[in-house]
This record gives structure tokens, sequence and C-alpha cells, in this order.
């Protein structure tokens, strides 16, 4: 088992997470899959049974900078060959800059902007150089060059996102390792809603096959699930 290569996904339990991890655990890898609560990631375990050995089920609220940090330390030396940080929220569902709290923006920019830079900066040393990735769920809507307006605040969560990463990108890159920013679609999902283009099963197997086709790549490159690039 110890030569498979190993991912760390940061929010597997449900969604596109989940469906990442089924991709990764399908192709042979062995996956560290985060859940707020594992001890309700039934989905999870139902993979960590059908994969004997290959799903490390760990709890982790990117809501807490101690708990990151924790978590971080408990992995200390572990050589990871994929780092994709998932987890995200939507924010209130009144979605506007006028009528946000200072607790609501708080809550939404750290959990969809600091905590990933937080976590990945902390594990980006034991990012296997030549074809390992950091990789983040971002989102189209992050993109500050195709914004048509509206869902201002998660949008604006995700544009620091990005601009984070790819400051993050100016610390690694002397490191052999390759940066993705993705947009993995809109998806069926609790927050994408029942509404939404794309399948969770179809978005996943294209976030999967982007992050492998672009191991090696030493960029930091923002693409969708498809493996098309998306402007800033
Ligand atoms: N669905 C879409 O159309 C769409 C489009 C563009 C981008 N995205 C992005 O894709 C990512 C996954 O979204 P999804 O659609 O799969 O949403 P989802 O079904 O609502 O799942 C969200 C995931 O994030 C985790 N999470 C949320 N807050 C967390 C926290 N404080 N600490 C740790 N984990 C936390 C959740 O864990 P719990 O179960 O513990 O809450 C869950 O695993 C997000 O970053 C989202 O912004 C989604």
């Amino acid at each position: 088992m110890t030569d498979r290569p190993q991912a760390l996904i940061a929010g597997a339990n449900r969604g596109i997470g989940l469906g990442i991890t089924r991709e990764l655990l399908a192709r042979g890898w062995n996956v560290i899959a985060t859940a707020r609560q594992p001890d309700q990631a039934s989905a999870l375990r139902d993979l960590s049974a059908s994969h004997p050995g290959q799903v490390d089920i760990r709890a982790l609220d990117m809501n807490d900078p101690a708990g990151i940090d924790a978590f971080a330390a408990a992995l200390k030396g572990r050589a990871l060959d994929l780092l994709l940080v998932n987890a995200g929220v939507s924010g209130p569902a009144h979605r506007s800059a006028s009528a946000a709290t200072a607790a609501e923006t708080g809550d939404l920019m750290y959990t969809n902007a600091i905590a990933p830079i937080r976590l990945s900066r902390l594990l980006a040393d034991q990012i296997t150089s030549g074809a390992g990735m950091l990789a983040f769920t971002s989102s189209v809507m992050g993109s500050v060059a195709l914004n048509p307006g509206g869902h201002e605040l998660y949008r604006a969560s995700k544009a620091a996102l990005n601009s984070l990463t790819r400051g993050l990108w100016g610390e690694v890159k002397g490191r052999n390792i390759t940066v993705l920013t993705l947009h993995p679609g809109w998806v069926r999902t609790d927050m994408g809603g029942p509404s939404a283009a794309v399948s969770v099963e179809d978005s996943a197997r294209g976030m999967t096959e982007v992050m492998l086709a672009n191991r090696g790549k030493h960029e930091h490159l923002f693409l969708d699930y498809t493996g098309k690039s998306i402007d800033w």
C-alpha cells in the first residue's frame, strides 16, 4: 500500500469532495479525507470499508485556526502528492455586502479564503517535488474579469481565494510543484442545488482528470473541470 500516491482532501464527506475521493480511490490513490464530524461521515466510512487501507478519515473544521494547526502538525513529515482544499460555504442567504454582518463576513472569508491558505502553507513543504500539487476548489464566480454582478459576498470570498493562491504560488514555485485553482462547474450538490447543470460524478471525474493531467506542469493555473483556462 505504501507505494500508492497519497492525497489529502479537505472537505471530503459529501458533494464534490466525496466524488473526487471516489475517483482517486478508483485510480489506486490513498486518501486522507477530512470531515467536520467524522462520526457522521457514513459515505466516507463506506468507502473506507470498500477500499481497505486506502482511506484515512480525520476531523477538520476550517473555521478553527487552532484546529487547522493541530491537524497539520499531526501530519508532519507525511509526503503528500496532492493536497486539495475543497471545503467551502456559500455564505448568508441574503448574499449582500450591504446587509452582511461582520460575523457573517468573517465566517465566509475565513472558511473560503483564509483557512485554505493557512492549511496549505503549513503542509506545502510536504508536497512531493516533481509531480506534487496543491489544488483549491474555487469558482468561476471568483473571477474578477468575468463578474456580471450578483452573489457578491460569495464571489468576493472566491476572488480572495484566487488572489491568495496566486500569492502562495509565489512562495512555492521554486519547489517544482504545481498549483491549480479550479472551477468544478455548477454542480448538483447541497450548495449547487438540484437545478445545477453538472452531476457530482461528471464534475468529480473532470476535476480529477484535470488535476492528474496537470501534474508536473510547475505553473499556477485557473482551470475549469474540463481543463479550460478561466480569466482571472
Ligand atoms: N456546487 C457548485 O455548483 C459549486 C460551484 C463552484 C464552486 N463550488 C465549490 O466547491 C466546493 C465544494 O462544494 P460542494 O458543492 O460540494 O458543496 P457541499 O455539498 O455543500 O459540500 C461542502 C463541503 O465543504 C465542507 N465544509 C464546509 N464548511 C467547512 C468547514 N468550516 N470546515 C471543514 N469543512 C467544511 C463540508 O463539510 P460538512 O459536511 O462538515 O459541512 C462539505 O464537505 C466548495 O468550495 C464550493 O464553494 C461549488
